[in-house]
């Protein structure tokens, strides 16, 4: 099969297309999925480069490695076991953690209960790009956060792939939004109903009220000033699993970060809200699985917009 694969870590450059990597078959609780787009995460460059936890725990019959942990495809076979899935649905999902992932090919083998039915009308590419960071977001959002309507949330990172959803989540549990963001997204995050912070121009610790809750997906030069202006008894979800939690707690924050699964009922809720318009799903960039490093290189450079997201099959446009 067609897959986009690096036999060390290092940078995109490592990135090789083949077409003779073998198709791997399911175990009697697997699906095999064929990939019709894969989205593309900050994980997934940093296991590229070694950096990650994930990463350490890989060994050398690992390589070549495909990467790609969220996708949307169509199943095309399944296990003896799977009784939910059939050959031919159209499904989407995210690799669990540990798993090696593997959707930058045409085909990936997974916990059948790592995917879901697609709804119809939604693009493969806007699902593709929906599992991880959505599951993501519903993480911090609902069982770190636990919001509700009385919180004031600022939620850093809001014009890429989790901040999207992060962000749209705490409006539809009736919180007020403060999001920061550079000025060419504030036109995106003003639709939602969330107030803009540019945080090329703003102070945000000037120009927005103590937040209750903090969901930050940036880490670097937002943590400290985020610790001084959050409200007494205040929390703060940290997305980046590299953060250093201990100046937090060492101040008695409440400081988590999400460690997610492939919830079955969350990613068809989240599905769902997309198909009925009540989530904007922004997909900035569509890439062959051909520029996959160039891919990676706009999610590395830390300022993509949405998410980036490789069409594997060719989808027409
Ligand atoms: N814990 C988990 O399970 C989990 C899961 C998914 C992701 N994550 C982590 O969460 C983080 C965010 O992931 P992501 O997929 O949302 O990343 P992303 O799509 O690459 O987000 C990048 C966004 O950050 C914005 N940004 C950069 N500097 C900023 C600043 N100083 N203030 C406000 N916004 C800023 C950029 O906006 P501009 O272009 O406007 O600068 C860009 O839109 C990553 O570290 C990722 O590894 C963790």
């Amino acid at each position: 099969m067609r897959a986009a694969q690096i036999d060390r870590f290092g940078g995109p450059e490592e990135f090789h297309l083949v077409d003779d990597r073998p198709t791997p078959s399911p175990g009697p609780t697997d699906v095999l999925v064929r990939v019709f787009a894969a989205g593309v995460n900050p994980i997934d460059y940093k296991i590229r480069d070694g950096s990650s936890g994930v990463a350490k725990k890989l060994g050398p019959g690992d390589f070549p490695l495909v990467l790609g942990r969220e996708g949307c495809g169509e199943i095309a076979a399944v296990g003896d076991e799977v009784d939910d899935l059939q050959v031919g649905q159209r499904v989407f999902g995210l690799a669990p953690m540990g798993h090696p992932g593997g959707f930058y090919a045409e085909y990936v083998v997974l916990p059948a209960t790592s995917m879901v039915p697609a709804p119809q009308e939604v693009p493969d590419v806007v699902l593709a790009g929906t599992a991880l960071a959505g599951i993501t977001a519903w993480t911090a959002v609902h069982d770190l956060g636990k919001v509700t309507a009385e919180d004031i949330v600022l939620v850093h990172g809001a014009g890429g792939g989790v901040g999207q959803f992060a962000a749209q989540l705490c409006l539809a549990a009736g919180a007020t939004v403060y999001a920061t963001a550079s000025g060419r997204h504030r036109e995106r995050i003003s639709s939602w109903g969330a107030h803009p912070v540019d945080y090329t121009t703003e102070d945000f610790t000037a120009v927005t009220p103590r937040p209750t809750l903090i969901i930050d997906g940036v880490y670097y030069g937002t943590y400290e000033p985020s610790m001084d202006h959050l409200a007494p008894g205040g929390r703060i979800v940290m997305l980046p699993t590299l953060a250093d939690l201990e100046p937090a707690k060492s101040r008695g924050i409440d400081i988590s970060v999400p460690a997610i699964v492939p919830d079955r009922d969350r990613l068809s809720a989240l599905a769902a809200t997309v198909a009925a318009g009540h989530m904007h799903v922004e997909v900035s960039a569509v890439l062959p699985l051909e520029e996959v490093a160039r891919a990676h290189e706009i999610v590395e450079s830390g300022h993509a917009t949405g998410k980036v997201v490789l069409d594997v099959a060719g989808i027409p446009v």
